[in-house]
C-alpha cells in the first residue's frame, strides 16, 4: 500500500503516482485528515524537524544516544527521494511535520480531486482518515475500494474519537461494500481481534512497527509482525476460533448508551 499526501504541487502528485504504480504496489491510500498539520505541542517544544536540526538539546541528545549518533553520522544521508527534484524539503532541508503539511499540501483538496485521483490510479484505492459513516458512504460513491478508519493516531484533531468507537456503526453503513480498516492503538493480537469482530476486514498500525524500527530496524520490525502472528494464533485458540469468519460481534460487549 502506498501512502499518498496530495501536494499543491500537481506535477509532484502525478510523479507520486507514476512511481507507485512502477513500484507495483497494490493500493493507494489518500489520506484525508491532514489538511493542516495538528498541535503537536510537543514537536514545537523539542523543534523536532526531519531530517533532526541540530540545537543545544539535540546535541545533548545525541550525546546521551550515541549509538543512534553514530548511525546518524556515518551511515546513508537521511533523503527524501520522492520529493528530490520537486521541492527544497525534499533535499536535506530540516522541516517540522506543521510546516511541510502547511506549506506542501493542497488545503483546497476536495471530494472532486479525491475521486478524480481514485479513477487516474485505476486500481485499489482507500481514504486513509475517514471517522465518520456519512464520509464512508461517499468513498463508496467515489469508487473507493477501502477506507482505513482512522485518527491519524490521534495525532491531529485533539479530543476526536477513537477509530474503533466509530467502527460498528462505519462497518454497518458500508463494510458489505468496500474494505474497512481500522488502525490507532493497535498493538496486540487482542486488539485486532476485537476489531475484526466488530467488522473490520484488517487493521494497521503506526507505532506498533515505528517502535520496533527505531529500536532494532528491520530485525526489529520482523520480531513485532512475528509477535502479532504468535499473538492472534494463540488468542484465536484461547477464543476457541479456528478462522477469522467465525469472529463475530458476540464476542463483545458494548456499552448500553453506544
Ligand atoms: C512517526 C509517525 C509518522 C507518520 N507519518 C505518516 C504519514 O506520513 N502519512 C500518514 O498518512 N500517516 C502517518 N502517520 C500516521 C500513521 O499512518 C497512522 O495513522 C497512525 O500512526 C496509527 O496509529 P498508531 O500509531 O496508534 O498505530 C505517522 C505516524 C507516526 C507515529
Amino acid at each position: 500500500m502506498f501512502q499518498f499526501y496530495f501536494h499543491k504541487d500537481r506535477g509532484l502528485n502525478d510523479a507520486l503516482l507514476e512511481r507507485a504504480r512502477a513500484a507495483n504496489f497494490n493500493v493507494l491510500a489518500l489520506t484525508v485528515d491532514t489538511i493542516t498539520g495538528g498541535n503537536r505541542e510537543r514537536d514545537l517544544r523539542t523543534g523536532f524537524t526531519s531530517p533532526p536540526k541540530l540545537t543545544l538539546d539535540s546535541l545533548m541528545s545525541f550525546a546521551t544516544h550515541p549509538a543512534w549518533a553514530w548511525n546518524f553520522l556515518t551511515k546513508e544521508k537521511f533523503d527524501m527521494p520522492h520529493l528530490s527534484g520537486y521541492v527544497s524539503q525534499g533535499t536535506n532541508l530540516a522541516v517540522s511535520v506543521g510546516d511541510y503539511f502547511s506549506t506542501m499540501l493542497d488545503q483546497s483538496m476536495n471530494w472532486n480531486d479525491a475521486e478524480k485521483l481514485c479513477s487516474q490510479w485505476n486500481g485499489q484505492f482507500a481514504l486513509k482518515g475517514i471517522m465518520s459513516v456519512e464520509d464512508a458512504k461517499r468513498a463508496v460513491d467515489i469508487g473507493c475500494t477501502g477506507i482505513m478508519v482512522s485518527n491519524h493516531g490521534g495525532r491531529q484533531l485533539d479530543g476526536c474519537r477513537s477509530p474503533f468507537d466509530q467502527l460498528a456503526e462505519i462497518c454497518d453503513a458500508v463494510g458489505d461494500k468496500i474494505d474497512v480498516i481500522c488502525e490507532g492503538g493497535i498493538q496486540r493480537g487482542t486488539h485486532v481481534l476485537k476489531a475484526l469482530s466488530v467488522g473490520a476486514k484488517a487493521c494497521s498500525g503506526g507505532r506498533f512497527y515505528l517502535f520496533a524500527l527505531a529500536a532494532a530496524g528491520q530485525a526489529g520490525v520482523e520480531r513485532v509482525l512475528g509477535n502479532m502472528r504468535t499473538e492472534i494464533e494463540r488468542d484465536m485458540k484461547l477464543m476457541g476460533v479456528t478462522k477469522l469468519d467465525q469472529l463475530s460481534r458476540d464476542n463483545l460487549r458494548f456499552h448500553p448508551s453506544r
